[in-house]
């Protein structure tokens, strides 16, 4: 694939995915909330740290892999939870779960999938992670989780930084939601892009029509209706620490709370049992004013202190934030538009070549630093 061979960095794939997709979806994966501020916060507040390299030192045989969870993995990083990751990709949601699989690391399905986790964990397998939005209606949000973890889900990712719906103005603007609102700008955008159209909507309008939401239970899974936004599967604005210890009673494997940009939060979440936190303002798709995580994760470190597993998102695009982030106490980090703009861009080998170049790049900024293990990577590699 000539176009995926063309890109030699993130903000390549970007663009390619910008070419390939429909604006409306380009938008939503790719943009922010209100004057995004906190998704340009993100990145500033990665290139606000510089290294201190260490030499000189023989780093010719250099390891990125690690272990998470008592498991080893291919390097420290995981793919983040994209809702409607299937609407940029015919199936998205296998293509991340193979390329993932293939790079030995987890894959997160989001609850808002156009192919159920039963489906994910019987074609693919691998280390497959589930995050949950909790849904007004607890009994269909347990009955979902206890669905998850008997098809074998290894994480539950309990999101809990979207008690509401954030502003997203350019969504509103571009028709997107649920459902869908045809307009003629967004219906002559989408005939602009027929790569999209033929390789993806089509797709599915052959093999049984419009997306759905697979991990819906079946009557609200009609994404093309009101049926998706029903008041019992919204966001709930209620999910506090005795949900958290709720869900701890329910799901057997291992348990982050993802959204966690406080100490004293990530503290109390350890308290009611969770095995960890995910430091993340959602790309900073949520709150406008939110911190940068690389800025939220020392003192959330510190508190934590070695007692639960830390994984950082938001802002990750390139092999030297995520030595930044394992630096200032991060076990690994995720990615979330990284790998999505890779699956709109090319499906799995897409993926495949955005893992390839986080590795690359990982392997790259350690050897110039002087690190040779995963272990190596420390707080005093780093100066602001
Ligand atoms: C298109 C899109 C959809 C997302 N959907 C979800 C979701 O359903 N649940 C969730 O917890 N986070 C969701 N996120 C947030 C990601 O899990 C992750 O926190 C964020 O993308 C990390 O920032 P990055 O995009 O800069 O890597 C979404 C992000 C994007 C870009």
């Amino acid at each position: 694939m000539a176009a995926l061979d063309d890109c030699y960095n993130i903000a390549d794939i970007r663009r390619a995915a910008k070419r390939r997709l429909p604006k409306s979806l380009f938008e939503f994966i790719d943009r922010a909330t209100e004057d995004e501020l906190a998704m340009r916060n993100n990145r500033e507040g990665f290139e606000r740290w510089r290294v201190m390299p260490r030499a000189p030192l023989d780093v010719s045989k250099r390891d990125l892999s690690t272990t998470l969870f008592g498991k080893p993995m291919g390097m420290p990083m995981a793919i983040a939870p994209t809702g409607a990751a299937g609407l940029m990709w015919y199936e998205a949601e296998l293509c991340l779960a193979r390329a993932a699989k293939a790079a030995g690391i987890p894959y997160t399905m989001a609850t808002g999938s156009m192919v159920a986790f039963e489906r994910v964990a019987k074609e693919v397998g691998g280390r497959l992670w589930f995050q949950l939005y909790v849904w007004p209606d607890r009994q269909i949000t347990y009955d979902l989780v206890r669905r998850v973890a008997d098809a074998g889900a290894e994480v539950l990712q309990v999101t809990v930084d979207t008690p509401v719906a954030p502003n997203r103005e350019y969504n509103t603007r571009n028709g997107f939601g649920l459902p869908f609102r045809p307009t003629v700008a967004n219906v002559t955008d989408i005939s602009l892009h027929p790569r999209w159209l033929l390789g993806t909507l089509l797709k599915y309008l052959l093999d049984g029509g419009m997306p759905k939401l697979r991990n819906h239970p079946a009557e609200f899974n009609d994404a093309s209706t009101r049926a998706a936004i029903a008041p019992r599967l919204t966001l709930s604005d209620s999910v506090d620490l005795p949900e958290i210890r709720r869900l701890r009673a329910i799901f057997p494997g291992k348990l982050l709370v993802k959204g966690i940009m406080h100490p004293d939060d990530a503290v109390a979440c350890m308290e009611a049992g969770a095995d960890g936190v995910v430091v993340s303002n959602h790309g900073g798709r949520n709150l406008d004013a939110a911190m940068a995580t690389i800025d939220a994760l020392p003192g959330i470190a510190q508190a934590i202190g070695g007692r639960g597993t830390i994984i950082l998102d938001s802002g990750i695009r390139r092999g030297l934030d995520i030595m930044k982030a394992l630096a200032l106490g991060a076990n690994a980090v995720q990615t979330g538009r990284a790998t999505l703009w890779a699956a709109a861009a090319g499906g799995e080998p897409g993926v495949t070549r955005a893992l390839d170049l986080f590795r690359h790049e990982l392997s790259t900024a350690m050897a110039n630093s002087g690190a040779r293990t995963i272990g190596d990577i420390s707080a005093d590699l780093l100066v602001r």
